[in-house]
């Protein structure tokens, strides 16, 4: 799962000046994480949008203990979230507006999301070290997708999560870059509510697409399909993939599906892919390539949301070439800045 590509530092070796105050700052992510969650929820910035208003106005609209509310205003102006003048007023500053709801490049739902479940499941990764058990299931006592399926609050806010995550993922734009020249139908496996196929099918006209996914990510897509146009383009099917992969595609697509699986479960989607792919077709897996040595990589800190949210794990080339090839497939590229794999289907020759 996610997700979000926030710049990663150019080397992971620290200065040797301030190294308690580094360590400190990793450490207490915890304050910024909660100071987030709590404007994002109460939806500040779209109150602001419009100009700076001071402190008790904003407890006032939204039902805040303004002593406290004015704590964490100033704590993430201090961060260059707000803009802070002499009377204490808050505005927006550039990393705020990615707080309003309905901006183009807005973040807001991931960083409820982070803010809750999530880190819920979070403060559980040392019984999940100590037992390999996924933190979720435990603190939830479900596993992440039921537990989507009877929350739809957290399952709308998930499901926009994706949605915005994706475009700021190289994911997508290796996907795009792809050549879809001699391809006819793209099916997108775990689509969700359909960002991805309706960008690969807005800049190739010629193609048409299968959105599959569980019901509950795909109940915004038909409205979202519309907007975009493509309703006639693109055919919804819901249903678990692990009972079957929708046939008639020549491109398959699994973009940040497979890595909220373990190998067991992930070969399971790869064989009934490999079921209904031609020979002639061709799986994009838009998922990270680790690296293999101790170089910065987003994936390495997303692979830890894996083993907290959904038990799935990041997946260096080898491992996503092994998996492959017991599921049918041989991997063509792997790709560690473009966060993609490519995969042919191959068929054993008959006698
Ligand atoms: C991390 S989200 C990624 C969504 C989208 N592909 C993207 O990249 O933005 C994983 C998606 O896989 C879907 N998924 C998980 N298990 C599935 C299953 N058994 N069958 C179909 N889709 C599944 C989820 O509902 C969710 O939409």
């Amino acid at each position: 799962m996610v997700y979000l590509n926030v710049s990663m530092p150019r080397t992971n070796r620290l200065t040797t000046q301030n190294l308690p105050t580094q360590l400190l700052q990793m450490a207490t992510g915890f304050r910024t994480t909660q100071a987030l969650y709590v404007v994002a929820k109460l939806r500040i910035a779209d109150l602001i949008v419009n100009g700076p208003k001071a402190c008790d106005e904003l407890a006032q609209k939204t039902g805040a203990h303004p002593d406290s509310l004015f704590r964490v205003m100033r704590a993430l102006a201090s961060l260059g979230v707000f803009t802070q003048d002499s009377e204490n007023r808050f505005g927006l500053t550039p990393l705020g507006s990615l707080l309003v709801t309905d901006a183009p490049d807005s973040i807001r739902a991931a960083i409820v999301f982070y803010g809750q479940e999530f880190y819920t499941a979070a403060g559980g990764l040392l019984q999940t070290v100590m037992t390999g058990e996924t933190a979720f299931n435990r603190m939830f006592g479900k596993g992440h997708w039921e537990y989507l399926s009877e929350h739809p609050d957290s399952n709308e806010i998930f499901n926009l999560t994706m949605a915005q995550s994706i475009n700021a993922s190289p994911a997508r734009r290796s996907i795009e870059k792809y050549d879809f020249s001699d391809r006819q139908t793209v099916v997108d496996v775990g689509g969700g509510k359909g960002t991805l196929i309706a960008s690969i099918l807005n800049k190739n006209p010629h193609l048409t697409g299968i959105l599959c996914d569980l019901p509950a990510a795909l109940e915004t897509a038909p409205e979202y399909l519309k907007s975009c146009g493509l309703e006639e383009r693109v055919k919804i099917l819901a249903g678990s993939a692990f009972e079957s992969i929708p046939s008639g595609g020549d491109v398959y697509v699994m973009s940040r599906v497979l890595h909220d699986y373990q190998d067991d479960k992930a070969l399971i989607l790869l064989k009934n892919c490999r079921q209904v792919i031609p020979s002639s077709g061709v799986l994009l897996i838009a998922d990270w390539v680790l690296p293999e040595d101790s170089s910065p990589s987003q994936g390495k800190l997303v692979d830890l949301t894996m083993l907290l949210m959904t038990g799935g794990r990041e997946r260096i080339e080898s491992e996503w070439k092994a998996l492959l090839n017991r599921g049918g497939f041989a991997l063509k590229r792997a790709d560690v800045q473009e966060a993609l794999v490519v995969a042919e289907p191959f068929f054993e020759p008959t006698l």
